[in-house]
């Protein structure tokens, strides 16, 4: 089970000025309530499908079963996708499989497969990766809710195009669609080619779709065991579902990171793991966050700004990097660590230059020492300096502790989302810059968005030098 440290969130150790009383915590519980109560009602009228997915055991089933049959055909996974499409399985392959699992050598990688994410339209990316993968021996997945994403798409035109051309290939065999179960064009041409395709619940969005064959079907081929990622993002639905505040850890989090905006003026929310292997989490949580609370209107449609600004950071190396800002700069930011109670990897430090005090004091050390410490005291002086942080603590990192942390980060988000009175689950201005993409690309129906781009975007020319 997850544990939630807020110690440093409070004025008995940060004082008054920059952290929270005890009493600012009952203060708030009418927030907390309405948000549970929120949370309760679009449950109940099945708007929240990142609540039931956990629940329905058909689609590992499907994965699973599908994985047995083409394990031994492929060789690597492509997954094509963008934003909720892609964080989601970059921050599984890295919790969770080898961290360098694409760099791993000849034999090494056993039932894992290499899994490469074309989520970028950078030439020199899209080319770099095509020349180090296989063809006729990878696996595409095509993700893509809408069907409808530009970068997605050309993408997939490019790659299916290459395999069509590559010897020894299929590509009614190689490529599937994770999309929605009716709608859109991508689920109308897998159909009429034939693809297999996985369906992305119409009531789960983007960003909280990891945990639907957006992220389970690649993981299935990282060899991740997606039934325990499961089995952890229902026991964390169990533990927190409907609780209040003083037994809600996603809850009390959302309320403290809107206390911190509202109250002491702090609009940037760190995440920092001190593992690389929990850093494209931070990274997924940013897009998580991001893309849920930045909205200016309210439920009413009324004028708001909401949110603050997700960083992700990563110990030790951002001690050497950020942490001069956030212990000396504006005091705007709250920090939540995320910290491992056990690494279940430990490398002893040899004996090191005896006799050289400047070295010797590092023989015999282990680095899960080294770490803990270096964690402990980045901890402490942002304490000392009055600057607020929390830590998420995994007892260890496997599927059941990843799997309740995505189910705690997605309820936080969702509660921060009713705390500001937003929408957390549309993404309007998204959508804008999608649509003056399609105008320039000529896409029909778009020509007005053309119109309005070029009329708004020459007038940058004025201050070039
Ligand atoms: O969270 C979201 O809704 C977005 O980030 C989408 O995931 C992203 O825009 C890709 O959309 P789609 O899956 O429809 O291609």
């Amino acid at each position: 089970m997850l544990k939630f440290d807020y110690n440093y969130f409070m004025k008995d150790f940060i004082g008054a000025e920059h952290g929270f009383a005890e009493s600012d915590l009952s203060g708030g519980e009418g927030i907390a309530r309405s948000a549970l109560e929120r949370m309760e009602n679009e449950k109940s009228r099945g708007l929240l499908g990142f609540l039931e997915v956990p629940f329905d055991g058909g689609p590992v089933e499907d994965i699973l079963e599908f994985r047995e049959k083409h394990l031994a055909r492929f060789a690597s996974v492509a997954v094509i996708g963008i934003g909720g499409s892609a964080l989601g399985g970059q921050a599984l392959r890295s919790s969770l499989s080898h961290l360098y699992l694409n760099e791993l050598g000849e034999g090494k990688t056993g039932n894992r497969k290499k899994t490469y994410f074309f989520d970028n339209v950078d030439p020199y990316e899209i080319r770099a990766l095509t020349e180090i993968m296989d063809l006729s021996k990878t696996l595409f997945l095509v993700i893509s809710k809408s069907g409808g994403t530009t970068e997605t798409n050309a993408n997939f035109a490019i790659l299916l195009d290459m395999v069509k051309k590559a010897p020894g290939t299929d590509y009614r065999e190689q490529f599937v669609a994770v999309t929605d179960p009716k709608s859109g064009v991508l689920r109308k041409l897998a159909e009429k080619e034939g693809f297999r395709t996985f369906p992305v619940p119409s009531n789960v969005g983007g960003r909280f779709s990891g945990l639907t064959p957006v992220g389970l079907a690649a993981a299935a081929f990282m060899d991740i065991d997606i039934a325990r990622l499961m089995e952890g993002a229902r026991a964390g639905i169990e533990r927190f579902y409907g609780k209040p505040l003083m037994e809600n850890a996603p809850l009390l989090n959302a309320l403290f990171h809107y206390l911190f905006d509202k109250k002491k003026n702090k609009r940037i929310n760190v995440l920092m793991p001190y593992t690389r292997k929990l850093y494209l989490f931070a990274d997924w949580y940013r897009q998580l966050w991001a893309e849920s609370l930045g909205k200016c209107r309210d439920l009413e449609g009324k004028p708001t700004v909401a949110g603050l600004t997700p960083v992700p950071a990563l110990g030790t190396i951002d001690q050497h990097s950020q942490l001069q800002l956030y212990l000396e700069g504006p005091n705007d930011k709250v920090v939540t660590f995320l910290k491992l109670d056990r690494f279940d990897e430990d490398i002893v430090i040899p004996e090191f230059y005896t006799g050289t005090p400047e070295l010797e004091y590092l023989s015999h050390k282990s680095l899960r020492e080294l770490n803990r410490f270096e964690e402990s005291a980045t901890e402490l002086v942002l304490k000392e300096a009055s600057r607020p942080s929390a830590s998420i603590i995994l007892p260890q990192l496997n599927e059941q502790t990843v799997g309740e942390l995505i189910i705690f980060m997605e309820m936080q988000t969702a509660y921060a989302g009713y705390m500001y009175n937003i929408n957390p689950y549309d993404q309007p201005a998204v959508e804008q810059g999608k649509k003056f993409t399609f105008g320039l690309l000529d896409r029909p129906g778009f020509a007005d968005y053309r119109a309005t781009f070029e009329e708004g975007y020459r007038k940058l020319d004025k201050f070039i030098l």
